[in-house]
């Protein structure tokens, strides 16, 4: 056991967690990389805002610092705690007035986005650069890891704190989740981020006379990652880039793409007390119940003679739902049942929602987010569809592989380096996990559903691709020994 001492201190920078709060796989991520680095040998910290989702569940709280208003925060202090699932330190923000507000953390009840929140995650980077500075005088990052565009500023702040000492203070990793969310606000409020002039220009923050938090991020961190290596060589140039394609390659010799992980005591289908009845790659058959759990809960016809096609997903443009919509007739001439489950673009909820409604044996709907309800889908179908658009990890797709649901992907990003596509070849050597379409259209689409019936028919093969799947190593310890080589290179 290697001790206290000498393990690596590392600051996880970011505004959400599984499971205290979650909109997205962002959550799934900065839930189980941080305790799987812990793991490994280190001395891991949170920084979070004190969103109540937060501040309730932490326990044994200390106040480690109170500060003068800042940032439109009246009442400002940072506390310690330690979160209860993992026993992890978590240090919160408290600032009520910027925080402590119906809606999520982005958005207020009615979707919009909240007025100050360049102020709102400027704070949050303004704070890790001060426990980099020495905020905590027991505890000090050589590491700061910061998630997604909230936490991008924190790179600023460091460049600015490490300029002003001369020396460097720590390394840092900026890890973008998704290119597409940039956190850009209008150039007016950057007088609002305590940061000098000569930081916002096309090399640092500044994105088309805009503030960028993403590009904030990409421009100073010393390595960058993403969260898969197809998704890191994707957003060098073309769409996928977002526009920052010029940065990216500018940045190329630290940018790595590091696949994700999933937590495999989350999502274990031979322990998961959500389900019917629990199963494993050696003993499949309780998945036949879940299956017919899954049809009566949905009140869908009780039938396993076609497959059961599922989505759990955002119903965004990413997503690629408009080809599930596209192949839907596909799908029910075919006498398979389909169950969706997710939120988002109105025009997608409705379009589900009326082929649940005129086929109701056939189709079912949940419009809506349901950790719970996730599970018994994925366990109970048969096929995952994920033909995102783009796709910088994902995760349902995992998810599927571990139970022995099969997943149907777009070949892109995270997509492309987690499936393997049912190819003869991929069968005969018995590496098959899944079906994979190359072009973004629906007759692709429909290619690979094809497929999936055909396989579905000979129900040995089916199973030896569900269990070449459910085998499949997907926890955390790999991916986090990558960031940990990261981290050694970088280290102070
Ligand atoms: P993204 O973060 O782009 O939405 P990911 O696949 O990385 O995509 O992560 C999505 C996460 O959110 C997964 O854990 C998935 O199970 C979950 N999820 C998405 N929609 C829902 C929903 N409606 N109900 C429950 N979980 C959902
Ligand atoms: C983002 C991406 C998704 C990825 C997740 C976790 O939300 O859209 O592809 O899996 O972050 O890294």
């Amino acid at each position: 056991m290697r001790s206290k001492k000498r393990a690596l201190r590392v600051l996880h920078v970011c505004s959400e967690i599984f499971p205290y709060l979650k909109t997205g796989g962002l959550a799934d991520v900065t839930g189980a990389l941080p305790p799987a680095l812990a793991k490994m040998g280190c001395d891991v910290r949170m920084l979070v805002p004190g969103f109540p989702d937060f501040v309730n569940p932490i326990q044994n709280k200390h106040l480690v610092a109170e500060l003068p208003p800042r940032f439109g925060a009246h009442a400002l202090r940072l506390y310690y705690g330690t979160l209860p699932q993992t026993g992890l330190s978590a240090y919160y923000i408290d600032a009520p007035g910027l925080y402590d507000r119906p809606g999520n953390p982005y958005i207020d009840i009615y979707g919009q986005s909240y007025g100050d929140n360049h102020r709102r995650f400027a704070l949050l980077g303004w704070m890790a650069a001060r426990l980099v500075e020495g905020f905590d005088f027991f505890w000090r990052p050589q590491i700061m890891h910061g998630h997604d565009w909230h936490a991008g500023l924190a790179f600023a702040y460091l460049q600015v704190l490490q300029r002003a000492k001369g020396e460097k203070l720590a390394g840092s990793v900026f890890t973008i989740h998704n290119m597409a969310y940039q956190g850009n606000f209008p150039g007016h409020v950057f007088g609002e981020l305590d940061l000098p002039d000569d930081l916002f220009n096309p090399e640092g923050m500044e994105f088309y006379g805009q503030v960028s938090f993403l590009k904030t991020g990409l421009s100073y961190a010393d390595k960058v990652t993403t969260v898969s290596p197809t998704y890191a060589r994707e957003i060098h140039g073309g769409e996928q880039s977002c526009g920052l394609g010029g940065v990216v390659q500018r940045r190329d010799p630290d940018v790595v793409g590091i696949l994700n992980g999933i937590d495999t005591q989350v999502w274990n289908p031979s322990t998961d007390d959500t389900l019917a009845t629990t199963y494993n790659a050696r003993s499949i058959n309780g998945k036949k119940q879940c299956r017919l759990a899954l049809q009566q809960e949905m009140g869908l016809r009780s039938q396993n003679t076609a497959p059961l096609f599922c989505v759990v997903s955002r119903f965004a443009s990413q997503k690629g739902l408009n080809l599930v919509l596209g192949v839907m007739n596909m799908l029910l001439e075919k006498g398979a049942q389909i169950v969706i489950v997710g939120n988002g673009e109105h025009h997608l909820e409705r379009a589900f929602s009326d082929y649940a409604h005129h086929h109701p044996q056939q189709v079912a709907v949940r419009i809506g987010y349901d950790e719970a309800l996730a599970h018994r889908v994925i366990a109970g179908s048969d096929v995952i569809m994920v033909p995102s658009r783009y796709e910088p990890c994902g995760l349902t797709q995992f998810y599927g592989l571990r139970y022995g649901t099969l997943p149907l992907v777009h070949r892109v990003g995270g997509l492309a380096d987690s499936v393997t596509d049912t190819t003869p070849e991929n069968l005969m050597d018995k590496t098959a996990t899944g079906f994979i379409f190359d072009h973004f259209d629906i007759s692709a689409m429909e290619d690979a559903v094809n497929r999936a019936f055909a396989l579905f028919s000979q129900p040995r093969e089916w199973r030896v691709v569900q269990r070449q799947g459910m085998k499949q190593q997907l926890g955390w310890k790999h991916s986090a020994s990558e960031y940990k080589k990261l981290y050694d290179e970088i280290r102070v």
